[in-house]
Formats: C-alpha cells, sequence, structure tokens
C-alpha cells in the first residue's frame, strides 16, 4: 500500500512537530527526570485540539479522521512519550470508547468536557492479578437495583491522577464469566475513589500512572457503558483502537530515534571522517530506515482499515506489535551510535530507549498481540485458505 496524506493530513503532522519542537523540547528531560506532570503541556495540546481529535465536532471534537491522530501521535512521540501517551489514551481510549458506544446523555454529559481537554480520562481495566489476563477481573460493581456497589483495585492507570472521569471494568456476575463484566463511568470526585502514589517507572516518567482503590463507590447505573455484561467486549473493542495509537506511539519513538542517529552520526568524526562515512554506521542507518518505514506503512494501514469501516482488530495488532518491536531495536542502536554520548542524560536517545520498552508492554503485551494474531490466523481470518499444503503431491 502506498500512503497518501491529504493536505489536512499534512497540515496536522506539521502542526503537532511544530508543538513538538517549540513547546515539548524544552524541558522534556527536566520533567523526565523529576517525573513532573506536563501541566501546561497539556493544556497547549488541548488548545491545538489535540485531545479530542476524532470526536464529533457536535462534543467539542475535532472530526478528525484515524490517520490524523496517527500522524500527531507520531510527531509528539519523537520528544515526549509521557505527553503522547497521555493524549493517546484519552482519544482512543477513553473519548473513542464513549462516543461509539455510550448512549446519548453519557456523550453530553461527558464527552464535551474530555474532548477538550478541560477534562482527562483513564481506562481502569489492569489490576494486580489481572493484567494480560483481563477476564479475570476481581473488582466487582454490584447490582443493588438503580446502582452499582463498586470495590476493587486498578494498578498502572495512565492519568491515574490527573483524570477526572474513569472508565472501570468490573464483575457483575462473576457466573457468567467475562460476560458478567461491566464497564462503568466513575467520577474522580465521588466518594471512596482514592488515587495510590504516582508511580517510579523506567521510561514515560512525566506520565501520570498510578493505582487507583474503589471503596463502596455508589455508580448510578445511568453510568453503565451498554448493555448488562457488555463491558469485556467493550474493553476489546476499544483496545483493538488504542492499539493504534500505541503503535503509532512506538514508529515516533523509531523515527525520532533514527532522526538522532542520522544527524549525529554525520556531524561526529572517528578515524578522520565522520562515521556515518563507516560502512558499520551507514548500514546500521540503511536497517534501521527501512524498518521504520515497514512500521510506518503498517501502522497507517491499520489506521486507514478503521477510517474505512473495516475490521482492523489484527491490523492493530499487527502494528503494535511490530512497531513496538523497531522502537526498541531502533533505539538501542541509536544509542550505540551514539557511543558513551547515547549513555548519558544530555542527549535524547537514552530517553527514548526507556520510553520503548513500554510500547511492548501497556494496552496489551507483544505476547497478547501474539495470541490475537495466532488465533485468527489459524481460524483462517487473516488471509483466504489456500489449496496447497506442506505435503509435496506427485503427479
Ligand atoms: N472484539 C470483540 N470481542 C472480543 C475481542 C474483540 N477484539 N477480542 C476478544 N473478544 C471476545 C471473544 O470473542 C470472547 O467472547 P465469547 O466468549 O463470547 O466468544 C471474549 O472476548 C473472551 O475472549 P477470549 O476467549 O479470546 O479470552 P482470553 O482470556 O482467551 O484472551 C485476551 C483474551 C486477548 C488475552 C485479552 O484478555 C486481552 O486482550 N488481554 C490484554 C488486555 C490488555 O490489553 N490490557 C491493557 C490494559 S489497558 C492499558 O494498558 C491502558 C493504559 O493505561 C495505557
Amino acid at each position: 500500500m502506498l500512503y497518501q496524506l491529504s493536505e489536512e493530513h499534512l497540515a496536522v503532522q506539521q502542526a503537532a512537530r511544530e508543538f513538538a519542537q517549540q513547546q515539548l523540547l524544552p524541558g522534556v528531560v527536566e520533567r523526565d527526570n523529576t517525573m513532573t506532570y506536563p501541566t501546561e503541556q497539556v493544556r497547549g495540546m488541548a488548545d491545538l485540539g489535540f485531545l479530542g481529535m476524532m470526536v464529533d465536532p457536535a462534543y467539542n471534537g475535532g472530526g478528525m479522521d484515524t490517520l490524523s491522530y496517527v500522524l500527531a501521535v507520531e510527531e509528539l512521540s519523537k520528544v515526549d512519550n509521557s505527553c503522547s501517551v497521555i493524549v493517546s489514551v484519552n482519544n482512543s481510549l477513553v473519548c473513542s470508547g464513549l462516543e461509539k458506544y455510550g448512549n446519548e446523555a453519557q456523550k453530553q454529559k461527558y464527552l464535551p468536557k474530555l474532548a477538550s481537554g478541560e477534562w482527562i480520562g483513564a481506562f481502569c481495566l489492569s489490576e494486580p492479578e489481572a493484567g494480560s489476563d483481563a477476564t479475570s477481573q476481581r473488582t466487582t460493581a454490584v447490582d443493588m437495583g438503580d446502582h452499582y456497589i463498586l470495590n476493587g483495585t486498578k494498578n498502572w492507570i495512565t492519568n491515574g491522577g490527573s483524570s477526572s472521569v474513569h472508565l472501570v471494568m468490573a464483575q457483575t456476575d462473576a457466573d457468567k464469566g467475562h460476560k458478567g463484566i461491566n464497564c462503568l463511568i466513575v467520577e474522580a470526585s465521588w466518594e471512596g475513589v482514592t488515587i495510590g502514589a504516582k508511580e517510579d517507572k523506567l521510561g514515560i516518567r512525566s506520565s501520570d500512572t498510578t493505582t487507583i482503590m474503589y471503596n463502596d463507590v455508589r455508580v448510578p447505573k445511568e453510568n453503565r457503558i451498554g448493555e448488562d455484561g457488555f463491558g469485556f467486549t467493550f474493553a476489546m473493542k476499544v483496545l483493538s483502537g488504542g492499539r493504534i495509537g500505541i503503535a503509532a506511539q512506538a514508529l515516533g519513538i523509531a523515527a525520532g530515534a533514527l532522526e538522532l542517529a542520522t544527524n549525529y552520526a554525520k556531524e561526529r568524526e572517528a578515524f578522520g571522517k565522520p562515521i556515518a562515512q563507516h560502512q558499520a554506521i551507514a548500514f546500521k542507518l540503511a536497517d534501521m530506515a527501512t524498518e521504520v518505514e515497514a512500521a510506518r506503512l503498517l501502522v497507517y494501514q491499520a489506521a486507514q482499515a478503521k477510517d474505512r469501516g473495516l475490521n482492523y482488530d489484527t491490523l492493530s495488532s499487527m502494528a503494535k506489535l511490530y512497531a513496538s518491536k523497531v522502537a526498541m531495536t531502533q533505539t538501542v542502536e541509536a544509542v550505540q551510535i551514539h557511543g558513551g554520548y547515547g549513555f548519558v542524560k544530555e542527549y535524547h536517545v537514552e530517553r527514548l530507549m526507556r520510553d520503548a520498552k513500554i510500547t511492548q508492554i501497556y494496552e496489551g503485551t507483544s505476547e497478547v498481540q501474539k495470541i490475537v494474531l495466532s488465533r485468527a490466523l489459524l481460524k483462517g481470518e487473516l488471509y483466504p485458505p489456500m489449496a496447497m499444503t506442506s505435503h509435496v503431491e506427485h503427479a
């Protein structure tokens, strides 16, 4: 597929690139070191419409397509992945989930504030003992007639302390397994909601990742998304879209590392010439560029499949699986090209290397993506069946 970007796409890409260079780059190292939440930068992204890019303008959104969103996340991620994950979770897990599966009253109440960035949202699925095994929810939502009583603990929640609205998956009827799970819209200010301390992380250090405890929280039934028992399907469907955002983040990290490594290799001299003139480095850069472009094709393809109304479950898993692997390998190579300078915090590549790791973990680990992909492949959902078998048939 040869992707073609429209004038609108190019404008979004340019706006995100400029914002990242002008507003995110200054201070990104300091925020990372001190784990300082990027309050001002989030406000700037909200002003540019980056927090509700795909939401219908009727709810204060930007009305853009998924490819525009991907282009913005890619550019932001070249510089500051704490900011790009805030954008990604708010857009694709929270706003898109509410817009697609929420009822009109829920959309009217929550979307305008979330899409404009006045409020930030969090997606609360993972638990201390339910990460990849997401059907094993221990958080409970007991049905009390007109409301639920919510109890439980959610772990590693992006935007945990900075969000005003949580989409919380909880088990209502354990006998029904994953078909007894509901998704409830919970406001952070409600009685019984407690936010844990900010996690001290390897990467995306200034983003706000916390545990959230729910203790006898009264949630009105009107805040349940979809029919009774729709919560797990909701989480899976929403994560398929979310994975495109994280794939775009991984792509941005890899592309950023390539750009930094290329510039450095042209400037840095060793053995009498720029290191880019040594084949060992030049070939590394060639491999990196090829892999970044392959990741870009997968990510843009998944976004365009979503925009065209096609099934994108496996395409988003492939995009995330591959782009996150490329982000990891490319940032390691970029550090290697920088040599000793790559190992110190005054150079951006070490931060990108640390940030890359989480793209192989959150919104479904690489192993989870392989579960999704291998199951689809084995069920014959990926490719049309061939007549050819492994065994050679002699005429
Ligand atoms: N759309 C709709 N339904 C889906 C679906 C999809 N994409 N994927 C699965 N389902 C349905 C299945 O059809 C099945 O329903 P039926 O029983 O009716 O057929 C049901 O969900 C259960 O699916 P499985 O039988 O496949 O369940 P499983 O336990 O074997 O495996 C899994 C499921 C793919 C491993 C899933 O649990 C999963 O994706 N786990 C990872 C969870 C995850 O991504 N967590 C990230 C946390 S969020 C986060 O990181 C946010 C953040 O803050 C950054």
